[in-house]
């Protein structure tokens, strides 16, 4: 890219051309407010005008997101006329807004109070009437709060390149406008995935995760026996929540916060990903000796599930019948650990720590409950579990690093700890598949094609002289090209990954918010590093276990040993399978 001469408060810099004002201020030691930009470009729609500043050849104030640097041009961002108008932009803000600051559980993160900082909004310039609100909390996933949606259009920016869903939207006109799914209908009755990325990018409480630490509080005080399972994406960004840098991996501080709250039992959910993979690598090696329906597709990720059955229910039989890890980790604390340990299940609240909001959803299906006993009871996400620890008053630096229990359910491969990224299910799944189908370990355990940010990667590899075509998908939108395939009949592949957000579980809605504003210690470009940081700690954690199959998880054996028989008997489907049903984008 070619170098231009600009002029920033007076002072020469060379930047790139075809970069925003806000852009090249940031590269030149300058931050302007800003708002609704976000993300490069993912969302620049020039709309709240915090980031407006003066520049020589344009008429007026501009705003600085939206207009590029040219040769020549000279910025002031501190002139009174460009203070006052960026104020100016913040209080109009603010006389809209809800301003129940102390009840949001934003505090601490909202960006409208940071740029009303920065601007120095302090005053109620404009009362008079506001918008009428609309507060949808009737899905288990995603609360909605209108009275503090700034229309900054983040998250249906989001939504959009994510998944190319559309659900959510402007609505109505002028003073009225809100953003929400089609009519205002709850999320509930609207083709929303509960996938949480418009949580992840909203700069206010508008949309958060529905917080159930209430709920795990109630189990505490009841006496319950309550076990605490955590995914292996959560102590890959918790760390960030304590000011730590992003891809520290945190798993030993973790667990030792876990233990101090009180919790009965606390154990990593890789073991159920390791009997995840048995499980699904035994219904694809039936489906590929018996003529079943291929490709088969990933079931762990309850985002893509949603899609699936919303979007594209003509292909649930293409859907692993396997519950994902959490589920099948509660079912089986809920039976065999139990039986084990003379427990009553209904004594037994199972929690999941999950990267996830969609997960909250999923464990109220029906289908993953038990004689009216949930397999899940709670499921708080890194944020949450993020704030639980704050409350309590431990200083997470400084815990020492502590370990997961280790009785029944305790040991763990590394082929679970990269479930978390995309590509890593399958990579987990391969090597236990490559074993199943041939008898012998792979000779890596790599597959450095299903590795990496790619939309849509794939892979083949030869055993006992059979070509076996793989593919990975992450993001609904790059989802819907391999469906489309299998729809045309056009599909090469037996076996896909499938994974709702975005990079996988360590981008999932329920993890550490990555604002530059708020992380002074991360390199500006952090928005472009974060997922490889967090997926890099998951890949190193996989490295340093000595195990790395599935399928030599010793407690893994011994499950199906003393309890289940055999993948995929009779047991294992009643206890670890489940179904999926269409339903209908839009509900009345
Ligand atoms: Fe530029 Fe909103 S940040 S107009």
């Amino acid at each position: 890219m070619a170098l231009i001469n600009i002029k920033i408060e007076g002072h020469s810099y060379q930047v790139e051309d075809g970069l925003t004002i806000l852009e090249a201020a940031r590269r030149c030691g300058y931050e302007i407010p800003s708002l609704c930009a976000f993300n490069h470009g993912e969302c620049n729609r020039g709309s709240c005008r915090v980031c407006l500043v003066e520049a020589t050849g344009a008429r007026g104030l501009v705003a600085s997101c939206v207009y590029p640097v040219n040769e020549g041009i000279e910025i002031t961002i501190s002139s009174p006329k460009a203070t006052a108008a960026r104020r100016t932009s913040v209080e109009l803000m603010l006389s809209n807004h809800s301003m129940k600051c102390q009840q949001c559980d934003k505090n601490g993160r909202c960006e409208l109070l940071h740029v009303a900082k920065l601007t120095g909004a302090r005053e109620d310039m404009f009362l008079g009437a506001k918008t009428p609100t609309t507060i949808d909390k009737v899905n288990p996933s995603i609360v909605r709060d209108t009275s503090k949606c700034i229309l900054c259009g983040r998250c249906i920016a989001r939504c959009q390149n994510a998944h190319g869903n559309g659900v959510l939207g402007f609505e109505n006109r002028g003073f009225a406008t809100i953003v929400g799914p089609a009519g205002n209908r709850s999320f509930d009755k609207s083709p929303c995935i509960m996938c949480g990325q418009c949580v992840n990018v909203c700069p206010t409480g508008a949309l958060m995760e529905k917080s159930e630490i209430s709920a795990v509080d109630a189990a505490m005080e009841a006496g319950k026996y309550i076990v605490v399972q955590t995914s292996p994406a959560v102590r890959a960004a918790l760390g960030e929540e304590f000011g730590m840098k992003i891809g520290s991996s945190v798993g030993g501080k973790m667990v030792a916060a876990l233990k101090r709250l009180g919790f009965k039992k606390v154990y990593d959910t890789d073991y159920a990903a390791d009997l995840a993979v048995m499980e699904e690598v035994a219904e694809l090696k039936n489906r590929m000796e018996n003529g079943g329906v291929l490709p088969m597709i990933t079931s762990c990720s309850p985002g893509w599930i949603n899609y699936a059955e919303t979007y594209y229910s003509d292909l649930l039989g293409h859907i692993s019948t396997c519950k994902s890890p959490h589920e099948m980790f509660g079912s089986i604390v809920k039976s065999y650990y139990a039986e084990k340990n003379g427990l009553d299940p209904k004594d037994i609240f199972v929690l999941s720590i999950m990267p996830c909001v969609a997960k909250k959803f999923e464990k109220e299906r029906p289908q993953l409950q038990h004689d009216g006993i949930k397999d899940v009871d709670a499921v708080l996400t890194t944020r949450e579990l993020g704030d639980l620890i704050k409350r309590s008053g431990i200083i997470f630096k400084e815990l020492p690093d502590e370990d997961f229990d280790k009785d029944l359910l305790g040991e763990a491969s590394g082929a679970g700890a990269i479930y978390g990224v995309t590509g890593g299910v399958m990579e987990a799944a391969l090597r236990t598949l490559y074993k199943q189908l041939s008898g012998k370990e792979h000779d890596s355990f790599k597959f450095e094609e299903l590795r990496g940010f790619e939309g849509v990667k794939e892979a083949s590899f030869e055993v006992n002289g059979k070509t076996v075509n793989v593919a990975v998908a992450h993001g609904m939108k790059n989802a819907k090209l391999l469906l489309d395939d299998i729809k045309a009949g056009k599909s090469k592949y037996q076996f896909i990954e499938i994974m709702g957000c975005p990079g996988g579980c360590i981008n999932g809605g329920g993890q550490p918010y990555v604002r530059p504003c708020f992380l002074p210690n991360e390199d500006y470009d952090i928005l472009d590093t974060y997922k490889e940081k967090r997926a890099a700690a998951l890949y190193a954690e996989d490295e340093k276990n000595a195990l790395r199959q599935s399928h030599n998880n010793a407690q893994v054996q011994q499950l199906y040993k003393d309890f289940l028989g055999e993948p995929n008997s009779a047991k294992a489907k009643q206890l670890l399978h489940t179904s999926y049903a269409a339903r209908p984008a839009f509900k009345d």
